[in-house]
Order: structure tokens, then C-alpha cells, then sequence
């Protein structure tokens, strides 16, 4: 049987997070070059994103993926959102020079994201379905499916269960000792997906430097993308 982590109640306030996040900005670049680098490289390949194409990164953090998205991408619409500032800063330093301006870091949390439906043609989430509370993650989720055009992808990327003692290991410290790894909790992210109404295309488990991860790839049935979205207001916006 799986043992289920805990995480902190504090956990759920958005305050919280931001504060934590905000205290990790410096580090967070070369914890993620060597345990989640190479996660991030498959999602890229995952969401197979092309020019003119409309994609909205959830948690965009300090910017690598999203600066990738936005070479990819540089005369379609990107969109960041992220909650914490110490981490927009850090992604605008990234972005300042680059050559396309069809990008856009925006402060609010995916937990309530008022956008526009049937819009995107890929939703990307890296490291933050598996910072979420359990119970928090079904109805962000099964908030996204809206948000996709017809034949949009949502693409995960998540800390996973694996087989080696040294992923165990990893468990073992996101059970222990959860705010070492600021609440990171491996989950199994594609059953959640199908509950929210989506189908699995893909999936790969990546351990880089034992670090053990998936990168799944999930289109929206047809009945989930007809579905309501929850609408709240963004807090500050960033453009560049
Ligand atoms: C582990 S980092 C991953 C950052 C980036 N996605 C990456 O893979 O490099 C998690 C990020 O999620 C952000 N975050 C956590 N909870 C969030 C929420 N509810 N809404 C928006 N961003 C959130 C944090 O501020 C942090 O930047």
C-alpha cells in the first residue's frame, strides 16, 4: 500500500505559498538543472508546441521552461501564471532581450484561473499538481478541460512513486520531512486526469539523479471540455 504524505494545512493559503517560493528563488535553477532538467526537455517534446499556437504555463517559476515555450512560440500568445513575485522577477530577468514580445507573466493562482474557455491549444504544468493539497487536485484539474480548444493537450510534469530503494528514498523524505522538498509529494497524476475527464496519451517515468518524475500527456473528452471554469479575479499582472 501506498503511504500517503502529508502536507501542511498552511499549505492551502496562497500567502503561504508565495512566501515559501519567494525564499527559494535563488536555489531553485540548479535544484531543477539536476533533478527535473530532463523532465522538463520531455514536456517540451510532449507539448509539441508551434508557431502561432496559444499555450498558458501554470506555475511558470523562474522561467526556464517558459522561456523555451516562448522560442517555440514567438509569434503565437504566451502566457505565465505564477504566485509568487520572487519567481516572476526571476523569469523576467530571464526574458529581458528576448526578441518576441508575444509573452506574459501574470500573478494569480491556477487554483482559480479566470480565463477565457476554448482557448488554449496546450496547458503546461511542471512541479505543481504535486505541491497541491490532495484533495486540491481533481477540481484544478477538471478546471483546465474548459480551457483547451478542441484538440488542446494538457501536458504534466509531476515527482513520482518509483521502484528503486533510492526513489522510495525520495518518498520517504517528501513523508518525513515535506518542507525539504517545499511539499513536493509524488502522486499519481494520470488516474487523477482520467477522473477529471481526460484521456491519457502518453506517459514517461524519468529519473535523473534518482529524482524520480512523470511527464504525461492528456487531451480533454469531449463532455469535460464543455465544462465551467471557476471565475475569481488575477491579482497584479507583468508584461514585458
Ligand atoms: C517546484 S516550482 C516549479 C516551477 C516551474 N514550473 C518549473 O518546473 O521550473 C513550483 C512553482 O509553483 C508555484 N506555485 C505553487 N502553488 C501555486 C499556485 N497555487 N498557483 C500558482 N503558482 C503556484 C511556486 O511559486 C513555484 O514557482
Amino acid at each position: 500500500m501506498t503511504k500517503q504524505t502529508t502536507t501542511s494545512p498552511e499549505w492551502a493559503s496562497g500567502s503561504a505559498v508565495r512566501s515559501r517560493f519567494n525564499s527559494i528563488v535563488f536555489g531553485y535553477d540548479f535544484w531543477s538543472k539536476i533533478t527535473e532538467s530532463d523532465a522538463l526537455k520531455r514536456a517540451l517534446e510532449f507539448a509539441d508546441i508551434r508557431d502561432g499556437m496559444h499555450v498558458l504555463e501554470l506555475a511558470s517559476g523562474t522561467g526556464r521552461f517558459f522561456r523555451w515555450v516562448v522560442h517555440a512560440n514567438p509569434q503565437g500568445i504566451n502566457v505565465g501564471i505564477e504566485i509568487s513575485g520572487g519567481m516572476i522577477q526571476s523569469t523576467l530577468k530571464k526574458l529581458n532581450g528576448e526578441s518576441s514580445h508575444h509573452w506574459n507573466i501574470i500573478q494569480g493562482d491556477i487554483r482559480a484561473l479566470p480565463l477565457q474557455r476554448h482557448h488554449w491549444d496546450r496547458v503546461v504544468g511542471n512541479y505543481v499538481f504535486d505541491l497541491l493539497p490532495r484533495e486540491g487536485i481533481l477540481p484544478v484539474l477538471k478546471s483546465m478541460a474548459p480551457l483547451l480548444r478542441r484538440e488542446g493537450k494538457l501536458v504534466i510534469s509531476t515527482m513520482a512513486h518509483g521502484n528503486r530503494w533510492y526513489h522510495k528514498a525520495w518518498e520517504g523524505i517528501a513523508n518525513r520531512f515535506p518542507q525539504l522538498l517545499t511539499y513536493c509529494h509524488p502522486i499519481a497524476i494520470a488516474s487523477e486526469m482520467e477522473k477529471a475527464g481526460f484521456g491519457v496519451q502518453r506517459q514517461d517515468f524519468i529519473s535523473q539523479n534518482t529524482f524520480p518524475s512523470e511527464v504525461t500527456v492528456a487531451v480533454p473528452t469531449e463532455s469535460s471540455n464543455q465544462g465551467q471554469q471557476n471565475p475569481t479575479t488575477l491579482q497584479e499582472e507583468y508584461h514585458a
